[in-house]
């Protein structure tokens, strides 16, 4: 019998399942760039009246689809306003500037949106000697702050500053799904903050490719301008909007599941000697616990020996994330492992 291996790594590690598959292989094509893709235009306009705008666009990354939007709502040498420790910043390997042509100035995001106050503080209306503060951007869940999800009163109060004072407003949704299910509000209420939103399909939702950006009509036109400029026009990529449209149908409620996963270590953790984090701020599927200084890689070591696979965001915290592939008997599996570990 195969060793079990529960892969707590990223939710980016699922594989297609056969229903998957089957979608993928049935769904009608066309040359996209032409727009005579007729599941991409289905996914496109699904994915548009999901999230409550005019219009979307299937990109093949989020990290393209954030690009997108920074570089459409933006002139270069703008400032775009971010909570700390965002995707965008930590992750993109500096694609706001490389692409964008703009500067990130972050402020506080330990509730997991922007705080509002720090936001009127560091905005810039331009003039002749600074750069101007054109964009703000929201990121829920917040990946790096374990999954947390954003306070909407914080997110009203920082998008009202930011569209009296000409601003535009992107989110970074691509785990928006997972708070419109633990919150029970839909997606359409959760991005009626901002005036663009990308989403991934290739996290929970388990899809092997793809991301949906979504806006008002001009800026998803500019997008698609752009996108062509970055290299992202697929011609028969129906194959993958058959994935997103299944995805959507069947994929997107049972995360409550992978919540209730997330939970469920998270209260193991708690216990262990090695580990310190508060279960509260478990909001939806990641987990980040702190470890002892540069033990990271000893506890990743140990548990990938019995089958838990884990991912140090660097050598004092840890993150464990519950996706599609993983199941209540991976769970059980992970919960033994972790709490059998020594850690010297
Ligand atoms: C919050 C957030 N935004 C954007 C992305 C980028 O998505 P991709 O890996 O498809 O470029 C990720 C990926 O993990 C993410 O966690």
């Amino acid at each position: 019998m195969a060793k079990r291996i529960a892969d707590l790594r990223s939710d980016t590690v699922t594989r297609p399942d056969a229903p998957m598959y089957a979608a993928m292989v049935s769904a009608p094509v066309g040359d996209d760039i032409h727009g005579d893709d007729p599941s991409i235009n289905e996914l496109q306009e699904r994915f548009a009246e999901l999230v409550g705008m005019e219009a979307a666009l299937f990109v093949p990354s989020g990290s393209m689809g954030n690009s997108l939007a920074l570089t459409a709502w933006t002139r270069r040498g703008d400032e775009v306003i971010i909570p700390s420790e965002c995707h965008i910043f930590r992750y993109e390997c500096g694609s706001a500037s490389f692409l964008a042509g703009v500067e990130l100035v972050e402020v506080d995001s330990s509730t997991g949106a922007p705080d509002p106050a720090e936001v009127k503080r560091r905005y810039k209306s331009g003039g002749f000697h600074s750069s101007r503060s054109s964009l703000l951007t929201f990121e829920n869940t917040h990946n790096y702050r374990g999954g947390l999800i954003s306070p909407q009163c914080l997110l009203e109060e920082a998008s009202a500053f930011a569209h009296e004072n000409g601003m535009h407003i992107h989110m970074d949704g691509a785990r928006l799904w997972n708070a419109s299910i633990a919150l029970g509000l839909s997606m359409a209420e959760l991005a009626s903050v901002a005036d663009s939103v990308m989403c991934c399909l290739s996290k929970g939702l388990g899809c092997p490719v793809g991301s949906l950006l979504a806006g008002p009509a001009d800026f998803i036109g500019e997008a698609k301008r752009l996108r062509k400029i970055f290299g992202g026009s697929m011609r028969q990529a129906g194959v993958l909007a058959g994935a997103g449209l299944y995805a959507i149908g069947h994929n997107f409620s049972r995360l409550a599941k992978d919540h209730a996963h997330a939970k469920r270590l998270a209260e193991t953790l708690v216990n262990l000697p090695w580990a310190e984090l508060d279960p509260e701020q478990v909001h939806t599927n990641i987990v980040i616990a702190q470890v002892p200084s540069r033990q990271a890689q000893q506890i990743m070591d140990k548990a990938e020996a019995q089958g838990v696979r884990l991912f140090a965001l660097n050598d004092y915290e840890i993150r464990f994330v519950t996706h599609k592939d993983v199941d209540d008997k991976d769970i059980d599996h992970a919960v033994d492992v972790l709490a059998s570990l020594k850690v010297t």
